[in-house]
C-alpha cells in the first residue's frame, strides 16, 4: 500500500529539505517527529514543555512520547497513501515499534535511505539554517537563500533561527546521532531495506539520488 520511506541521517543532512520535494512528487505526507514536537511545545501541553527541554540539550525525547506520537500521526487518512519519516526512528527501540505498528496495519517500508554527510558541512548547514513559521520550509543564509529576506518564498511567512541551532548544542546533536541513530544503519541493513546516498552536492543533485533509488 502506497509508498513508505524513512529517511535517516545526521541533523543538517537534509531530510527536511529533501521530504519537501518529495511530497510534491509522490503526493505522500512528510512525518517530522521534530516538527510535531516544536509545534506541541509551541502550543504548551505539559507533556511537550518537558520534551523541549531534552531539544534543547540536543538529547532526544523519551521513546515512550515519540512512539505515541507516531502511532497517531499514521493513523490519519493522508499517510495511508504512504509516508516519509524523516527524523523517526532514532533509535532501535523507535523502529522495533514501528516494525509492530506497521505489521498489524499490513503495511511494509519500501527504501531506508541513510543520507551521509561528513560533520564539518552538518556545523555548518544547521547554523546556517532559516525555518519558515508558517510552512516549516527550510533555508539557509548562504545555500539557499529566500528572494526576500526573512520572508519565506513560498508562503510570505517570518523566518526564524531554530532555538536548538547553535553550535554547541548541535554538537551535542551530532554525538546524539552517533551514539543513539547510527545503530539503525546496521539494523536496518540486516534487514536488506538500507540504501545511502550520498548528502553532498547541491539539493537538486541529492533529490536525483533519492528519486533515482526510489525508482530504481
Ligand atoms: P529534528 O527536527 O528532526 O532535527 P534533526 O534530526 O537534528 O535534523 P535537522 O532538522 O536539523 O536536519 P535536516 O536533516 O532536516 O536538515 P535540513 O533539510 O533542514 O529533531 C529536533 C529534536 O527533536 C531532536 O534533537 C530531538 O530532541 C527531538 N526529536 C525529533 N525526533 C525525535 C525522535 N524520533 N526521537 C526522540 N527525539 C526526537 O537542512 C539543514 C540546512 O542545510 C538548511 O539550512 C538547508 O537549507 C541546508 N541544506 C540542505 N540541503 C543542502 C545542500 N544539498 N547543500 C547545501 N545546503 C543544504
Ligand atoms: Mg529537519
Amino acid at each position: 500500500m502506497g509508498l513508505n520511506l524513512i529517511l535517516l541521517g545526521p541533523p543538517g543532512a537534509g531530510k527536511g529539505t529533501q521530504s519537501k520535494l518529495l511530497i510534491d512528487r509522490y503526493g505522500i505526507p512528510q512525518v517530522s517527529t521534530g516538527d510535531i514536537l516544536r509545534a506541541a511545545v509551541k502550543a504548551c501541553s505539559p507533556a511537550c514543555l518537558r520534551a523541549n527541554e531534552f531539544m534543547l540539550k540536543g538529547a532526544l525525547v523519551p521513546d515512550e512520547l515519540v512512539i505515541e506520537i507516531i502511532k497517531d500521526r499514521l493513523q490519519l487518512s493522508d499517510s495511508l497513501k504512504g509516508f516519509i519519516l524523516d527524523g523517526f526512528p532514532r533509535t532501535v527501540a523507535q523502529a522495533d515499534a514501528l516494525n509492530a505498528m506497521l505489521i498489524s496495519a499490513g503495511r511494509i517500508i519500501d527504501h531506508v535511505i541513510s543520507i551521509t554527510v561528513d560533520n564539518e558541512f552538518l556545523l555548518q548547514r544547521v547554523i546556517g539554517r532559516l525555518t519558515c513559521k508558517g510552512c516549516g520550509r527550510g533555508y539557509h543564509k548562504i545555500f539557499d537563500t529566500p528572494q526576500q529576506a526573512g520572508v519565506c518564498d513560498s508562503c510570505g511567512a517570518d523566518l526564524f533561527q531554530r532555538e536548538d541551532d547553535k553550535e554547541e548544542t548541535m554538537r551535542a546533536r551530532l554525538n546524539t546521532y552517533q551514539v543513539q541513530t547510527a545503530p539503525l544503519i546496521g539494523y536496518y541493513e540486516s534487514a536488506n531495506l538500507l540504501r545511502s546516498i550520498n548528502g553532498l552536492g547541491s539539493i537538486q543533485e541529492i533529490n536525483d539520488s533519492l528519486i533515482k533509488v526510489i525508482e530504481g
